[in-house]
């Protein structure tokens, strides 16, 4: 097994009462820690990089480092471009072999975010299985060059939810329900439950069309992560919580080695910390073990197939 249709993965986690953990990685060490940990776990697992490292690394180089490494791997796992609005670089990405896109046109008008997010699923879809998050209302905080004041948020419209994946045509669906990127500023975030039920009823009830998203992972409490993964919260994004880890452990090791002068026993230090971060939202997730069931037998297709064409 190993690269796969993001949509298909998390169909079967909404149906199945499991989310998957969606990473975003700023570098290769991370990349390895986070596949690393899910194979230890066999569970299947999304790598996401932001428009920031996505354009310094640079999407051809971050796709063929991780075609590298899932396509030996034995569990089920996608490439994702987290929170684009630049149309350019999504096709950029979806060109280079990544299997899922986010368009993130929440600071649009409904209208203006259906059009510019079917043109990306058009797109994607037309160079094959690459699938399509799209998000409906704004979700709070800082994520990499998306910033968005709490007086500037606004919560996904139920009524509305199925009206836009319908005419935007995405694979994902990401509603605002009041979790933030970054820390969060109070010890009890409010999480609209109910909205987030309403919408999965909506968009969901007779089948799954577009799995749920919940944006903002870092800093929830175990209890709200697992109510969530309940209502079919199916793919889970954390950010801040590997960015801590690896900043932290680099930080901690250079302290305490300040004479070694030795670059990979600070990225094992590093990718250690991020493997540990891992493990507690595999865990929190309920993903552990479900590789197979997540993965179909349609491994090495998407991104694989699209890579070839990429480099024709
Ligand atoms: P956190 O940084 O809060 O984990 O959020 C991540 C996220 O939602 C990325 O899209």
């Amino acid at each position: 097994m190993s690269v796969n249709s993001a949509k298909e993965m998390l169909v079967v986690a909404a149906t199945r009462g499991f989310a998957v953990g969606a990473f975003n990685i700023t570098n290769i060490i991370q990349m390895e820690a986070v596949i690393e940990a899910a194979v230890a776990r066999r569970a299947p697992v999304i790598i996401q990089t932001s428009v920031t490292p996505t354009k310094f690394l640079r999407p051809e180089v971050i796709a063929a480092a991780f075609r590298a490494v899932a396509e030996s791997s034995p569990v089920p796992a996608c490439l994702h471009l987290d929170h684009c609005d630049d149309l350019a670089l999504c096709k950029r990405c979806a060109d280079a072999g990544y299997t899922n896109i986010m368009f993130d046109g929440s600071k649009f008008d409904f209208d203006e975010n259906v059009r510019l997010t079917r043109e990306v699923v058009d797109y994607c879809h037309g160079l094959g299985d690459i699938t399509v998050e799209g998000e409906l209302g704004t979700v709070t905080g800082v994520e990499d060059q998306v910033r968005v004041a709490e007086s500037e948020a606004e919560l996904c419209d139920p009524a509305r939810s199925l009206e836009f994946v319908e005419r935007s045509g995405v694979d994902l669906f990401a509603p605002a329900i009041g979790t933030a990127h970054g820390v969060y500023l109070t010890e009890n975030p409010k999480i609209d439950f109910e909205r987030f039920e309403k919408i999965n009823k909506i968009v969901n009830g007779q089948r799954v069309i577009a799995p749920l998203i919940v944006h903002g992972g870092t800093g929830l409490k175990p209890e709200v992560v697992r109510r969530l993964v309940a209502l079919g919260g199916a793919k889970f994004n954390v950010s801040t919580d590997l960015k801590y880890a690896l900043i932290d452990a680099t930080y901690e090791y250079i302290s305490t080695h300040r004479n070694e002068y030795n670059p990979g026993k600070i990225d094992i230090a590093a990718k250690r910390a991020v493997m540990e971060r891992v493990n507690y939202w595999i865990d929190m997730l309920g993903c552990e073990g479900k590789a197979e069931l997540a993965g179909g037998d349609r491994c090495g297709t998407a991104a694989s197939q699209n890579g070839a064409a990429a480099s024709a």
